[in-house]
């Protein structure tokens, strides 16, 4: 007996040390794995409760709890909790009276990143309406477009968007849209002032019944992201999927007493679910801003005691571009949580700005499956964890770059890639991971879905991502898939920039990619075109074209004049070639042009404008 409890002690101590040179990264994956199953029944708990217990609720707890506690720090002011709950109150009630809102009724918000973003959102959210966030740089074409697709009868816009809303006014008001302005003032007929009459609302509480249908599998939110073909799509936000999102602070580590920076914009997934909503999961302070500044970035820290910031790619690389001062290390910021950045500036980022925590993720808006980098491997944007696994299946799977296709055997089911092959991520569509797909685009939700993957009949979310599992589990995002390109962290649908090209009077056909620039993250847009019959490429119309209808992002800086476009066996447009020879005026003997944007006009591209942009002389 004795010599048995030895034997085992001895084991016991032995074989720590042993399984963490066996298995080096057991303690993360386990805390990792501790913390998820934690969320995992905390969120089937919220389920369970009658009537459904919503973020909003875990707001207003948050609010009752903390009153005083600052919830948002925005230019030089600070908005409490219970501030911020009184005015979603007057929100709420406003809309109520004037636009006679209810359960279940979509909402547009077309807002900048500013506190009325959160209470507006929250007043809706009071009274069971679904919002849909309008990315504040689309205009005419494209904004009636994300309008229309989650078929909602009101529009709320900052005053200072004005501009963009007249620009559509004619079309909503034909459709019969209400439009709210949140200003005192507005002399535009048809457009309604709101700011006044949220002053003037009671800001007593909603009664709770009023959300009373709200469900795990209500709509919350709609948020768009760039369609494959056409113009954005709507992704369907469900609370089940705002509750997992927001879980995303707790799992890399943020408690309640941490500051979170956000200057992301509130309209897309990451600012919005990862960190607004995360933070009122947290009950946590947030720092907001209007825009993301790399040389005030961390002077803000300091002055606001930031401790959690978010960040794409990008941003990092901004932020290593400053130059260099004296205390930089001088701040409080211990974690940081995105996706997209590189290995090197990574590590220049760490030796500058110190000892931070990267949390590098793989999530997509609309997909059922993401990762976590929750280990310190650099490079890595998660790992292939069992369990992980075990709730949410997925896989990665053999697939043709030319033909923009998966492999298929000859039974035609695809073949999983092998470890250390690029293969695309698909996740497997269950009652735990479900895709919920686009509001009113039938069509692109079936596109995103891959039917006989494994097995006949089975079916599969298409995340459209190339990734890569090492040996040692970890995963690496490589790249995306054809037709849309991720340029100054938005990602740009390449159909939207042709169709848009195409209204040009000389482009015939557009073929829209993008392309690589040294020192730059993602890719920018270029386009190879052909010409009608007879004409020669008008500079400047079809910089009218772009700059009217495309947001700056968007708008091809290169285009290339090509006598006819290469398909392929299935009529796709080849990219491939065109992608690797890039804008080169060395390598590229078809005639080049340079968007300028001083010049508002593409002008031939030279090998001195060339040298430039390489020297960054030209800012691109
Ligand atoms: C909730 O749904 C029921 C049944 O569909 C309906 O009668 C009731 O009016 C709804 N409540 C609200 C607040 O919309
Ligand atoms: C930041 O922290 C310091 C010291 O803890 C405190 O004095 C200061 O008021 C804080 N600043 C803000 C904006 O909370
Ligand atoms: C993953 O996280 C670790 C530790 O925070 C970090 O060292 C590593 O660079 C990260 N990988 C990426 C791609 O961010």
């Amino acid at each position: 007996m004795y010599i048995w409890f030895t034997v085992l002690a001895g084991l016991a101590l032995l074989s720590l040390p042993f399984l963490k040179t066996l298995f080096p990264y057991l303690g993360e994956d386990c805390v990792y794995i501790l913390r998820s199953i934690k969320l995992g029944i905390r969120l089937v708990k919220y389920k369970k409760r009658k009537p459904f217990y919503s973020i909003v609720d875990c707001f207003l707890d948050a609010a009752e709890a903390h009153p005083s506690k600052t919830f948002l720090h925005f230019e030089g002011r600070e908005y409490s909790y219970g501030e911020v709950d009184k005015q979603s109150n007057k929100v709420a009630r406003a809309l109520q009276a004037e636009a006679r809102l209810k359960e279940g009724d979509p909402v547009a918000l077309f807002l900048a990143n500013e506190p009325s973003f959160v209470w507006t959102w929250l007043g809706l959210a009071k009274l069971g309406c679904s919002a849909a966030l309008l990315n504040y740089n689309i205009r005419s074409r494209s904004l009636l477009h994300c309008f229309s697709c989650c078929s909602a009868k009101v529009i709320i816009a900052s005053a200072e968007l004005q501009d963009a809303v007249e620009e559509v006014l004619p079309t909503l008001r034909e459709r019969g849209i209400s439009v709210y302005l949140l200003s005192e003032a507005c002399s535009i007929q048809g457009i309604n002032t709101l700011s006044d009459k949220i002053s003037q609302a009671s800001d007593q509480p909603l009664p709770q019944d009023l959300r009373a249908n709200v469900s795990i599998r209500s709509v919350a939110l709609y948020i768009y992201t760039s369609g494959t073909t056409g113009l954005p799509k709507a992704a369907v936000i469900t609370h089940e999927r705002l509750w997992a999102a927001s879980f995303i602070q707790a799992v890399c580590g943020v408690t309640s007493e941490d500051v979170l920076y956000i200057n992301l914009p509130l309209y897309h997934s990451a600012g919005f679910l990862i960190g607004l909503v995360g933070a009122i999961e947290r009950g946590m302070t947030i720092f907001l801003r209007r825009k993301f500044s790399a040389s005030q970035f961390w002077d803000d820290c300091r002055k606001y005691n930031v401790t959690v910031m978010q960040y794409i790619g990008e941003t990092m690389r901004y932020l290593c571009n400053t130059p260099q001062k004296d205390g930089e290390r001088n701040h409080r910021v211990r974690i940081a949580i995105g996706n997209g950045v590189r290995t090197d500036i990574w590590s220049q980022f760490l030796n500058r700005f110190g000892d931070i925590k990267i949390r590098e993720l793989y999530a997509a808006t609309e997909g059922n499956i993401g990762f976590i980098n929750y280990t310190s491997k650099i490079g890595a944007v998660g790992r292939v964890n069992f369990v992980h696994r075990l709730f949410f299946p997925y896989t990665l799977i053999k697939f043709d770059i030319e033909k923009e296709e998966p492999v298929r055997n000859s039974e035609g089911l695809c073949i999983e890639a092998a470890k250390g092959e690029t293969g695309l991520l698909v996740g497997r569509v269950t009652q735990r991971s479900p895709f919920i797909g686009y509001a009113g685009n039938q069509q692109q939700t079936e596109k995103k879905r891959l039917r006989d993957v494994l097995k006949k009949g089975d079916l599969y979310f298409n995340t459209g991502d190339l990734l890569r599992f090492d040996h040692q589990n970890f995963v690496y995002f490589q790249d995306r898939v054809g037709d849309t390109f991720r340029w100054k962290g938005e990602n740009v649908a390449t159909s939207e920039v042709a169709d848009i090209l195409t209204m040009a009077h000389c482009i015939l056909e557009a073929n829209v990619y993008g392309v690589k620039v040294e020192g730059h993250e993602g890719r920018i847009g270029m386009a190879a075109v052909i010409l009608r019959e007879g004409e020669d490429f008008d500079c400047s119309d079809t910089y009218k074209k772009v700059a009217s209808y495309l947001p700056a992002y968007a708008r091809p800086r290169f285009i290339r004049i090509q006598p006819c476009l290469e398909m392929t066996g299935t009529f796709k447009m080849k990219k491939v070639r065109l992608v690797e020879e890039g804008f080169n005026p060395d390598h590229v003997k078809d005639p080049l042009y340079f968007l300028d944007p001083e010049k508002k006009m593409y002008v031939p591209l030279t090998e001195e404008i060339h040298r430039a942009i390489a020297s960054r002389e030209i800012k691109l």
